[in-house]
C-alpha cells in the first residue's frame, strides 16, 4: 500500500491501474478511521480491483468557531488499518495541494443543504461537495462510498451527481454502532466517561420514536418530537441542536407520518456535537 500526498503522483498510481482495467473504488474520510469507516472500506475492497481511502481533514467544511484545529488525526495507525484492509492506497494531501494560493472555485447544491445540519452549520455542506468533486475530478473512480450515519451528507451528495451528470455510482452503507447503540463518530473522541453515558440518548430517542410511529400510536410529528424533546432534555449534559422528522429524500419536513420516514437529530453532550439518524418504514 503506497501514500500519495501530491495529485501528481495518485493520477500516475490510478492512471496504471485503469490501464490495467481495474475498477476503482473511492472511500472520502477526515481519517481517525473507526470500525464505521473501515466498513466502507471493506466494502471498497470487496467490490473494486484496486481502493484509493483519501485522508484530508477539510478546512472548507469547518465553521469559523468549530473544530478544525483540535479535529484528532493519527495518520499511522490509520495506514496499519488499511493495510490489513488490503486498501491499494492512501490519498493524504496537505491543504495546499487542495487549495493552493489563488483557490476561488466551489460546488453548491441549494435546497437539500440548508436544511437541518445545513441550517446549524451555514457553509458546511458547500465545502464538503467543493471536496468531494475535488477528489472525484482527481481519482475518477467507479464508485464511491458514503456513510448512512452522514444522512444528509449522502443525499446532498447523491443530488449533485444527479444534477451534474458525474459518472460515479455513490453506494451508502448503513451506521456501525457500538454496542449500547451509539454510532461510532470521530467526534467520540472528544468525550468524558460521564458524557459518553449520556451520548447513548441519541440512539435511545431514535429508538423511541421508532416504536411510537411503528406502532401507530402517534401519527402527529409534533407530538413525537416533544416526546423526544421530553427525553432527552432529562439528560444533563445534552442541548438539542435540532430534532427532524422528514422525508428521506428530499429532508422536507411532513405533517403526518405515511410510510417511509426519516428521524434525524443533532445533541450537544457537554460541548461535543453527535449527530444521529433512522429511517423508519412503515
Ligand atoms: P468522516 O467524518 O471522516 O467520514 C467519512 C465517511 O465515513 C463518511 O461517509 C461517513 O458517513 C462515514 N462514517 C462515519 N461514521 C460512520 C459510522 N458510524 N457508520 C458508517 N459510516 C460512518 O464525512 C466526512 O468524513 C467528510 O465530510 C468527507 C465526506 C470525507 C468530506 O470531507
Amino acid at each position: 500500500m503506497n501514500i500519495y500526498n501530491t495529485i501528481k503522483d495518485l493520477h500516475q498510481a490510478v492512471g496504471r491501474a485503469k490501464k490495467a482495467g481495474k475498477r476503482i473504488g473511492l472511500v472520502p474520510t477526515m481519517g481517525f478511521l473507526h470500525k464505521g469507516h473501515l466498513s466502507l472500506v471493506s466494502k471498497a475492497v470487496q467490490e473494486n480491483d484496486f481502493v484509493v481511502v483519501s485522508i484530508f481533514v477539510n478546512p472548507t467544511q469547518f465553521g469559523p468557531e468549530e473544530d478544525y484545529d483540535s479535529y484528532p488525526r493519527d495518520l499511522e495507525s490509520d495506514d496499519a488499518k488499511l493495510r490489513a484492509l488490503d486498501v491499494d492506497c492512501i490519498f493524504s494531501p496537505d491543504t495546499t495541494e487542495m487549495y493552493p494560493e489563488g483557490y476561488n472555485s466551489y460546488v453548491i447544491v441549494n435546497g437539500i443543504s440548508e436544511k437541518l445540519c445545513g441550517s446549524s452549520r451555514p457553509g458546511h455542506f458547500k465545502g464538503v461537495t467543493t471536496v468531494v468533486t475535488k477528489l472525484f475530478n482527481i481519482i475518477q473512480p467507479n464508485t464511491a462510498y458514503f456513510g448512512e450515519k452522514d444522512y444528509q451528507q449522502l443525499m446532498v451528495i447523491r443530488r449533485m451527481v444527479k444534477d451534474l451528470n458525474i459518472p460515479i455510482e455513490v453506494r451508502g452503507i448503513s451506521i456501525v454502532r457500538e454496542e449500547d447503540g451509539l454510532a461510532l463518530s470521530s467526534r467520540n473522541k472528544y468525550l468524558n466517561t460521564e458524557e459518553r453515558k449520556q451520548a447513548t440518548i441519541l440512539n435511545r430517542s431514535l429508538l423511541k420514536a421508532k416504536e411510537l410511529i411503528l406502532n401507530r400510536q402517534l401519527k402527529d410529528v409534533n407530538k413525537i418530537k416533544k416526546e423526544i424533546v421530553d427525553m432527552i432534555e432529562r439528560q444533563p449534559l445534552a442541548r438539542i441542536d435540532y430534532i427532524a422528522i422528514v422525508d428521506p429524500e428530499t429532508l422536507e419536513d411532513i405533517q403526518s407520518i405515511e410510510d417511509r420516514v426519516l428521524v434525524a437529530l443533532a445533541v450537544y453532550i457537554g460541548v461535543t456535537r453527535l449527530i444521529d439518524n433512522m429511517v423508519i418504514n412503515i
